[in-house]
């Protein structure tokens, strides 16, 4: 068994964004901030972490704010030196520098797979890996980033390798569900996807969060592939040919995941990062106590 470095991302950004309406009338949805920063430079920085060297983004209208944000600002820089602070300067800087950004567009909103097959000429030759940007992931102290962890899978058994979490039966119409055989604690060796089914018809409670490590066979299954859940080209469905041929991986992955996907889910993930930070912790508490406390509500809106 031959493996080879993943060191290609690709990142699924063409979305429209339309849950958080107005804020995405005229910046990405990738583009709000999760405390200090965007929520892309998150999943970019867990590539990176992860070994990846090349990022594509595969992007559509109205998201140049992505190809700025990873572009060298050389203006700002200068701003920020002739004011005093070069620290800032240089933390600007350090972003353009993490990877290598390449752009490819996907002019028709045809679903998931239809983005990754868009990447293709950036991402043929190899294993990649793909990211949702919507699921930021953080590995507990100690542990690689969740990119990384399906990353060491591949290389241990070869394959494709997907993240998998347990969800409650009300949750399986909102992801990928697999069907699986247990090969050790916390690994599957995936049988069966099913993309968003029903309460009820789903085969298992493991759901595919938005991490892959993924074969080059993946983009001749998604060519060949017809519409799926929702009249849309599905990853999901593409990964379950693969299988039929390829070892395909899920893995229990260690880590805490932020769904910022939603405008509640988004406000959860917001806190609960806020909750981890030593500077920040204090001010959630602060508020969430002065809502508390009779006439804290009216304090507020006052
Ligand atoms: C996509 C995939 C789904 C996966 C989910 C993870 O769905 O199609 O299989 O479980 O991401 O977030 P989406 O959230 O784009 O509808």
């Amino acid at each position: 068994m031959t493996t080879y470095p993943v060191t290609k991302c690709l990142f699924p950004v063409a979305g429209m964004g339309t849950r958080f309406l107005p804020a995405t009338k005229e910046i990405p949805k990738e583009m709000l901030p999760l405390i200090d920063r965007p929520l892309i430079h998150y999943g970019v920085e867990e590539a990176v972490d992860s070994g990846c060297k090349d990022i594509v983004f595969v992007t559509g209208r109205g998201k140049r704010a992505i190809e700025d944000y990873f572009d060298r600002s050389m203006e700002l820089e200068q701003i920020l030196i002739d004011k005093g602070k070069p620290e800032y300067a240089r933390m600007v800087r350090r972003i353009s520098e993490m990877a290598e950004f390449a752009y490819v567009r996907q002019s028709e909103p045809l679903g998931l797979g239809h983005a990754v097959l868009c990447g293709e000429s950036c991402c043929r030759g190899g294993y990649f890996g793909v990211i949702l940007p919507d699921d930021v992931m953080l590995a507990p102290p100690g542990f690689s980033p969740v990119l990384k962890q399906l990353i060491e899978v591949h290389h241990r058994l070869g394959g494709s390798v997907v993240a998998l979490e347990e969800v409650s039966p009300e949750e399986t119409s909102r992801y990928g569900i697999i069907s699986g055989e247990m090969e050790e604690e916390g690994l599957y060796r995936i049988t069966d996807l099913m993309e968003k089914p029903a309460p009820g018809k789903a085969p298992s409670g493991l759901a595919v969060m938005g991490r892959y490590v993924l074969s080059p066979s993946i983009f001749d299954l998604l060519r060949n592939s017809s519409t799926g859940s929702g009249g849309e080209i599905q990853l999901t469905d593409a990964i379950r040919s693969l299988s039929v041929n390829e070892p395909v991986w899920g893995i229990m992955y260690r880590g805490k995941r932020f769904d910022c996907g939603t405008n509640e889910s988004w406000l959860r993930a917001t806190i609960a990062m806020a909750m981890r930070r030593d500077d920040l912790r204090k001010i959630v508490m602060e508020e969430v106590g002065s809502l508390a406390c009779p006439g804290g509500i009216n304090a507020m809106t006052n």
